[in-house]
């Protein structure tokens, strides 16, 4: 089988190649990625030589390229997106390009190759912010209501993924998921940006009070989830996402990173909030556990402390990629932090 994987050399796109190519050693998986900022080809050094992946470089709004990329393709699992809210919210226009055009020419070009499945990876932060101390949570019947040019900019893919189905036949399915973390996690998000900094001896910028709740998955429990809607998925459905752990604010994992690492509370610096900043993501995944088997496997504290390892063990790999426009990008988001 043929496997196109968009934006598999990001954080979620890499662990997933991976994981497939562990799990499915005789598919053929191409990875086609653009190379932003948030593309490094090194998350992927286990499979570069195997005669069964292959790297194609080049943007997902570029039509031809993208139909060239898909010739002979079975599956087209879709990852390649600008995913850092920050960034939308400076520079919103790539993120319509991107994560808009770029699915919709991915959509024909997957009717053009008669691809037998096109899966799309989006977020549950299309469906907006819950209240802080509420029991609601996220499912699939969930009202759309992004408020951050980056969950707007996922939502409208939705939409386009869905349009697809219902329109032209495109056998479709979409997982919308809540916040991995694990290695190969760029440090401009949260629990990444938060491990290397004490490991650089910086302290860790909090938005606002710091009250904010994210649902944490590990990426090897995202990855599955896919595994198993590529393989029992019903085609034009979509299923929920999430993390075994209930309402865990920011503050309380900056913590527990400092804690882990052996640090105080005082490296802890609150900061400007974010502009429109979703209070709370939860996700009910019954749906997943319900049709499909699955659930999260991946206790919170103990990963989080694997993880932590992962960037101690790895500091070659994070220190590239604080260079270079990483530090203006931080510079212009946190100031001396
Ligand atoms: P990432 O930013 O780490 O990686 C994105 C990858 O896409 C990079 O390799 C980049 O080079 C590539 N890319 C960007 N623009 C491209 C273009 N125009 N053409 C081709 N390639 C392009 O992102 P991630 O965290 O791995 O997220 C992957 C997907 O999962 C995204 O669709 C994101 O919206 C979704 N998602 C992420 C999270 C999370 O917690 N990280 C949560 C929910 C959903
Ligand atoms: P992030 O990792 O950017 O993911 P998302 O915004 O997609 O959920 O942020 C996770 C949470 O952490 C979010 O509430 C914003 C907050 N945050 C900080 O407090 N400080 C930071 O430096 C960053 C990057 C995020």
């Amino acid at each position: 089988m043929k496997v196109v994987v968009t934006g598999g050399a990001g954080f979620i796109g890499s662990n997933f190649i991976l994981y497939w190519m562990r799990h499915h050693p005789d598919d053929a998986i191409v990875n086609l990625d653009k190379l932003t900022y948030a593309g490094n080809l090194e998350n992927l050094k286990d499979v570069e030589n195997n005669p069964n992946y292959t790297f194609v470089q080049g943007d997902i709004v570029d039509a031809d390229l993208v139909e060239h990329a898909l010739k002979g393709a079975d599956i087209v699992v879709h990852f390649a997106a600008e995913s850092h809210v920050d960034r939308s919210i400076h520079e919103p226009a790539q993120f319509v390009m991107t994560n808009v055009l770029g699915t919709q020419v991915l959509l024909d070009a997957s009717l053009k190759a008669n691809i037998k499945r096109f899966h799309h990876i989006s977020t549950d932060e299309v469906f907006g912010s819950l209240p802080l101390f509420s029991k609601d949570k996220f499912d699939e019947k969930t009202k759309y209501d992004p408020r951050s040019p980056y969950s707007a900019s996922k939502a409208g893919s939705d939409h386009l993924v869905n349009a697809y189905s219902a329109t032209y036949g495109l056998p479709t399915t979409i997982t919308n998921c809540s916040n991995n973390f694990g290695p190969y996690h760029f440090p401009e998000k949260l629990i990444p940006l938060a491990i290397t900094n004490i490991l650089e001896g910086k302290k860790v910028p909090v938005y606002g009070d710091g009250l904010y709740v994210r649902d944490w998955l590990y990426v090897e429990d995202h990855c599955r989830a896919i595994e198993l809607v590529l393989i029992k998925g019903k085609i034009g459905e979509t299923y929920c996402v999430g993390g075994s752990a209930d309402d865990i604010n920011n503050l309380t994992v900056v913590k527990k990173i400092l804690r882990i690492m052996g640090k105080t509370d005082d490296m802890i610096e609150f900061v400007k909030d974010r502009p429109g900043h979703d209070r709370r993501y939860a996700i009910d995944w019954s749906k997943i556990k319900n049709d499909l088997g699955w659930e999260p496997q991946h206790n919170f504290d103990e990963w989080l402390e694997k993880t932590v390892e992962w960037y101690r063990q790895n500091t070659s790999w994070w220190q590239r990629v604080k260079d270079g426009s990483y530090q203006d990008y931080y510079k212009k988001q946190y100031g001396s932090v």
